[in-house]
């Protein structure tokens, strides 16, 4: 494969993270401001100049895809996306979701490619849950996540823990993991946007957490990718959980992602603010403008976060 999407530290480029568009149903805490305003749907390319961008990509040796927004399936176009891109010789199609209307292309997405689901969802208490995400939907969200594993789908849980919020719940995210026989991973909260009048607060340290988890438990570790995000164990109860420590072991050393959002700009890092529009591109121009935009990712955390995260994408 072409070695355009290699950077000068060896990092070869392999996964894309696609927003589909930065709207929401929910508001979550950690994430959106009350007064969020979204882009309008002029300001989004046709989603056949996102496939477009998308299979250039594919050709250059990107092999996984993560769909996610905002919400990916508020985007009118979510299946006909996933239908266009459903051909592509990917090893990985993925999307991030927060469930609430999952449901509805639960049975149409199981005849696709598309085979992980990652949900959102940082408590397991309904009351809580309209706390963090303003929103009554925590049934939903448990009907969605039981459907996706009903149709057989990869399903993997991302709760951000806060401390005072919802890091009281950590042990009982092990016990669900067991239950249903899903992975659950604890994120630690980033320090971006909205978060930062209530980091020192809130952020609780992936260590904290294990620390709080063999209380009860023996985690064994279990070997991860080197592009690995997480850090991933087997529990002695058979619980499969992991870690993403983006604030306290960043991973960017190791980073093989690059962010494609509902413009058609793509951005190099989450924490990086200088995206550069693909749309109408050709292929042949990807030589010139890849190993700049690449070169741009950084090898360690930088502290300020310029772009919203329902921006770029989790
Ligand atoms: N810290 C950690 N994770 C976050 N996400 C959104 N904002 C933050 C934050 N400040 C996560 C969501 C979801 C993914 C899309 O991004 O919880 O799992
Ligand atoms: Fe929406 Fe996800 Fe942000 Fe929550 S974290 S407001 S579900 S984009």
């Amino acid at each position: 494969m072409s070695d355009i999407l290699v950077d000068a530290h060896m990092r070869s480029m392999k996964k894309l993270r696609v927003s589909l568009l930065d709207a929401c149903n929910f508001r979550c805490i950690y994430c959106m401001p009350e007064n969020a305003s979204f882009s309008t749907k002029e300001s989004r390319i046709p989603y056949q100049g996102l496939v477009s961008i998308i299979e250039n990509f594919v050709k250059l040796g990107i092999s996984e895809i993560r769909l996610t927004g905002g919400e990916p399936t508020l985007s009118p176009d979510f299946m006909n996306i996933v239908r266009a891109i459903n051909h592509l010789p990917l090893e990985k199609l993925a999307v991030t979701t927060n469930g609430l209307t999952f449901k509805k292309f639960a049975s149409e997405l199981a005849n696709t490619n598309l085979k992980s689901v990652n949900f959102s969802l940082d408590t397991l208490q309904a009351k809580k849950f309209h706390n963090i995400t303003k929103v009554d939907g925590f049934n939903k969200v448990m009907e969605s996540i039981d459907l996706a594993l009903a149709y057989g789908f990869s399903v993997k849980i991302n709760a951000v823990i806060m401390k005072n919020v919802n890091s009281d719940e950590i042990l009982d995210f092990v016990e669900f993991s067991k239950k249903k026989n899903i992975e659950v991973r604890f994120l630690e909260t980033m320090n971006i946007g909205v978060v930062k009048p209530h980091f020192d607060r809130w952020f609780m340290s992936a260590d904290e957490m294990m620390a709080q988890i063999q209380t009860e438990h023996k985690m064994t570790l279990k070997p991860s990718p080197k592009d690995s995000t997480s850090e991933n164990f087997i529990l002695d109860n058979g619980a499969r959980i992991g870690f993403i420590a983006s604030e306290s072991k960043p991973f960017c050393s190791g980073c093989s992602r690059l962010r494609l959002d509902a413009k058609g700009e793509v951005h190099p890092c989450l924490f990086k603010n200088d995206g550069i529009s693909l749309v109408d591109i050709p292929l042949t121009d990807y030589q010139n403008l890849m190993p700049n935009l690449i070169a741009k990712k950084p090898m360690h955390r930088i502290k300020v976060q310029e772009t919203p995260m329902y921006q770029l994408g989790g």
